[in-house]
């Protein structure tokens, strides 16, 4: 068991190895059951979490907060726009003065070519660990409570289990690509056989495509990219998880208008019952949230029986307490 993440940065899913995932599984699973119990674990006493938000939040901002509080420390709220930082407080100014003041970093930021670079000039003149609230490549803290979801339902083996991560149609806005980036790095390491699918011009990072290739390698696990206008269905077939949501044509543009033109090619790419009739009996939907609502996922499969989108945002609080408390001892 590896269990020194002490001061450690987590940006990318890949930064924790398959082991340290697992210690943090655990350690999240003994916190869970404390918190059902009303026992304390107050690990963090004194500590202060900085949370730098240059993004809205319902589910990460509540968890962190929350979850900073139960250890017995103090989640800090920061909204970019009330800061400095448009008047010129740089990334390693940011980083040397929130690391003398506060005992982590975490940060939300995902603007396209900009989210990503800022987390790790920040860690980079930190002294104190940088934690990734989402960034426009990685949403980290989401996989891991989602492989937790995923575990507590069909066991901690999943080898020959198949996940699909499929894209669905949006009108809100153009969502990050993130969470389905995450998923393919971490899901193959966990024995899963992952299928990706979405229409053409919805490619993820390809640097990200063969990193999950390789964990998929390594793991001796299947990982599958369909790209089809029409692959939804097809690739949803005797599937254990349907983890379906939205993600912005980004790799084509990241212009709003020239991506909602693309996105409306695709209103049939919904979560329905016909669709998850094709999956197993037993199969499980998942989504992060939020979702557009018969839209991207009908109520009937959202509220349904087969969905677990609650238990997810739920196990953000637990995952999240597991690595603040195993990071900023
Ligand atoms: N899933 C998720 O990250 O939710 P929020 O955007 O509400 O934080």
């Amino acid at each position: 068991m590896r269990t020194d993440l002490r001061n450690r940065d987590l940006i990318g899913d890949l930064d924790f190895s398959k082991e340290e995932v697992e210690t943090v599984l655990d350690v999240a699973w003994d916190l869970k059951r404390k918190r059902a119990l009303g026992e304390p674990h107050a690990y963090l006493r004194d500590k202060v979490l900085a949370m730098l938000f240059f993004y809205s939040s319902t589910r990460t901002r509540g968890s962190f907060e929350a979850g900073m509080a139960q250890l017995g420390g103090h989640g800090a709220f920061i909204d970019s726009e009330t800061t400095q930082i448009s008047h010129g407080d740089t990334e390693r100014e940011m980083g040397e003065i929130f690391g003398r003041y506060y005992d982590a970093i975490a940060i939300r930021h995902v603007t396209w070519g900009t989210g990503n670079r800022y987390l790790n000039l920040v860690a980079e003149a930190s002294r104190v660990p940088v934690l990734n609230m989402q960034c426009e490549i990685y949403h980290p803290f989401q996989c891991l409570a989602d492989l937790m979801t995923i575990m507590e339902i069909k066991g901690r083996d999943l080898r020959k289990r198949k996940m699909v991560i499929s894209w669905a149609y949006a009108s809100s806005y153009l969502k990050p690509v993130s969470v389905p980036q995450s998923l393919i790095l971490q899901m193959p390491r966990f024995g899963m056989d992952v299928v990706l699918v979405h229409p053409p011009e919805f490619n993820l990072m390809p640097e990200i495509i063969d990193q999950a290739q390789e964990q998929a390698r390594i793991a001796k696990t299947s990982f599958e990219v369909i790209s089809d206008k029409d692959g939804m269905e097809k690739a949803v077939k005797d599937a254990d998880v349907v983890y379906a949501k939205s993600w912005g044509p980004l790799l084509v543009t990241d212009d709003p208008e020239e991506g909602k033109k693309i996105q409306d090619k695709y209103k049939h790419w919904i979560t329905d019952s016909k669709l998850m009739s094709k999956a197993k009996e037993d199969a499980i939907y998942m989504h992060p949230l939020p979702a557009d609502r018969d839209i991207e996922v009908t109520s009937e499969v959202m509220d349904g029986p087969s969905s677990v989108v609650f238990d997810e945002a739920e196990n953000r609080l637990h995952a999240q307490k597991a690595v603040l408390a195993l990071t900023m001892r």
